[in-house]
C-alpha cells in the first residue's frame, strides 16, 4: 500500500513516519509513505499556493490549480481523499475499506481550506471529527495510522486488531499487565486462572458491559449472539 500525503508543511508529517511501527514497516517495504510539498506544484517564483477569497472576507484560500497539479503529480490512485470538516466522519469501517486499496492520496488543507473546485478532483472527503483543526495533516496521519495497522504484517499479532474497539462492533475489553497489584488495585482473578475458555467468556462480557455503559448506540449495529443478549439482560 502506498500513501501520498500532500501538504504545505511536509516537516509536520515526515517525523511521524520515522518512529515506532511505521518506521519499521516502511523499512520492510510493507507500506510506502510519500510526503509531497504542495508548494512544489506552484509556478511562480514566490511559490504562491494560496490567495485571497473571492467575495472578500478573512483568511486565505489554497489555490485549485496548485492543489490539482499536486494531486496529479502524485500519480494514479484508488482514492484521493480531501481532509475536510465537511467530509464524512471517519470510522473504523472506512479504515477497513481503505486498508484494501493500493494507493491513497491524502490532501491536507490549510488556512480557510482549499478552493471548492478541488472537490471535483477527489474521490471522497473525510472529517476526523466535529471540530476544526488548523490543517489536514493530523487527519492524514489519523487515516495513515488507522488503515496501515490493518494491513497484513504491519501488526505482528493479526488477532490483536480483530479484537480492537469497533472491529467487533463493540468496545474492547479491559487489558491488564504486571504488576499484579498497584496501589491496592488488583487484576481480575480469572485472567491469572489459565482457563482460556473462561477468560474468553469474561472478555466478551466485559466488552458488552463497557459498550452498554459507554456507547450503547454501538449495540444497535453489533452482531450479537443469543448468549450476548442474555448477558446484556443480566446487566440491567
Ligand atoms: C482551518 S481549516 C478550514 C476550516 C473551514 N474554513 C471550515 O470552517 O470548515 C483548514 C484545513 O484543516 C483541515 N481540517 C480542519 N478540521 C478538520 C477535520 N475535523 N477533519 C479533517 N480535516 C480538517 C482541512 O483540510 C481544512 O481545509
Amino acid at each position: 500500500m502506498k500513501y501520498s500525503i500532500l501538504t504545505l508543511f511536509p516537516e509536520l508529517v515526515r517525523p511521524w513516519t520515522q518512529e515506532s511501527i511505521l518506521e519499521k514497516v516502511i523499512a520492510k517495504g510493507l507500506i510506502k509513505v510519500d510526503v509531497h510539498d504542495i508548494r512544489g506544484s506552484t509556478t511562480d517564483k514566490h511559490k504562491t499556493a494560496d490567495d485571497t477569497p473571492y467575495g472578500g472576507g478573512a483568511g486565505m484560500v489554497m489555490r485549485v490549480d496548485v492543489t490539482v497539479k499536486a494531486i496529479e503529480a502524485a500519480g494514479l490512485a484508488d482514492e484521493v481523499i480531501l481532509l475536510s470538516p465537511a467530509g464524512e466522519r471517519f470510522t473504523q469501517k472506512i479504515a477497513e475499506d481503505l486498508a484494501t486499496k493500493e494507493h491513497i492520496v491524502l490532501v491536507c488543507g490549510r488556512y480557510e481550506g482549499i478552493d471548492a473546485r478541488a472537490e471535483e478532483f477527489v474521490t471522497r472527503e473525510i472529517s476526523i471529527g466535529d471540530y476544526v483543526l488548523m490543517g489536514g495533516e493530523l487527519g492524514a496521519l489519523v487515516i495513515l495510522e488507522a488503515t496501515s495497522r490493518l494491513i497484513p504484517g504491519v501488526i505482528k499479532e493479526a488477532e490483536s486488531h480483530q479484537q480492537d474497539s469497533f472491529s467487533t462492533g463493540l468496545l474492547d475489553y479491559p487489558h491488564y499487565t504486571r504488576p499484579a497489584e498497584f496501589r491496592g488495585l488488583g487484576v481480575p482473578e480469572i485472567l491469572v486462572s489459565g482457563h482460556h475458555a473462561k477468560i474468553a467468556e469474561w472478555r466478551r462480557k466485559q466488552a458488552l458491559k463497557r459498550t452498554k455503559q459507554r456507547r450503547p448506540d454501538l449495540l444497535e449495529q453489533a452482531e450479537l449472539t443469543a448468549e450476548d443478549l442474555l448477558w446484556l439482560e443480566e446487566l440491567d
